[in-house]
């Protein structure tokens, strides 16, 4: 049974609930397990992620989903510092060869969220992994992903009020993500 883990931050809860859609999306596929791995602000310890048995289910599992709102146009500093503690996985090639994917939520409707994205990306590549767009034209399958990224999965929430939250069709961009991932990791595992 292939096992997808979605590691994430949310300071304010906005990218949690695209996080939550992006789960969903994913438990829809049969014969998956699914992890949702929210990094919390105590998982970081003198500045170090310190959180391993986080990072134990990250080498069990068979793709990783990575999630950050963008703050300051680029993933948040402490999804970065979980990225940073992710070395000595990297100089071991632990993740090498299992699917990775992204998302973010940011307030502007582009917002720079391009650049966390693509940094995402870049974490895949460094890791080895096999990196797994959106695969869906703008509104090609219904009303998904209206901001057209393609490397990705994108949400908009404002910061304020807190009540905000991505609505019903950001959820569905992240469920479809979600999904599309472990119908791949179904194949992958074969
Ligand atoms: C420190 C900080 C920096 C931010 N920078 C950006 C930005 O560069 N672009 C943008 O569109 N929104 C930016 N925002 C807004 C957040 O991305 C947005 O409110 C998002 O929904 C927050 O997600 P969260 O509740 O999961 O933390 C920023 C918010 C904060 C707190």
């Amino acid at each position: 049974m292939p096992t997808i883990s979605i590691v994430y931050y949310s300071g304010g809860g906005h990218t949690a609930v695209f996080a939550e859609a992006v789960a969903e999306g994913a438990k829809s596929v049969s014969g998956t397990s699914v992890n949702l791995l929210r990094i919390d602000g105590k998982d970081i310890v003198e500045g170090r992620f310190k959180n391993d048995a986080f990072l134990a289910t990250l080498n069990a599992s068979d793709a990783i989903i990575f999630g950050s709102p963008t703050y300051m146009g680029g993933p948040s500093g402490q999804f970065k510092t979980f990225a940073d503690a992710t070395g000595g996985i990297w100089y071991q090639q632990q993740w090498k060869d299992k699917l990775a994917a992204g998302f973010t939520v940011s307030a502007g409707t582009s917002g720079d969220k391009l650049n966390t994205l693509e940094y995402f990306f870049i974490l895949s590549q460094q890791h080895g992994m096999v990196w797994i767009g959106t695969g869906v034209l703008p509104y090609a399958t219904g009303q998904i992903n209206r901001y057209s990224f393609s490397s990705g999965a994108a949400g908009q929430a404002n910061q304020e009020p807190v009540t905000e939250k991505p609505d019903a069709e950001d959820k569905a961009t992240g469920a479809h993500l979600g999904r599309r991932v472990a119908e791949a990791a179904v194949r992958w595992a074969k």
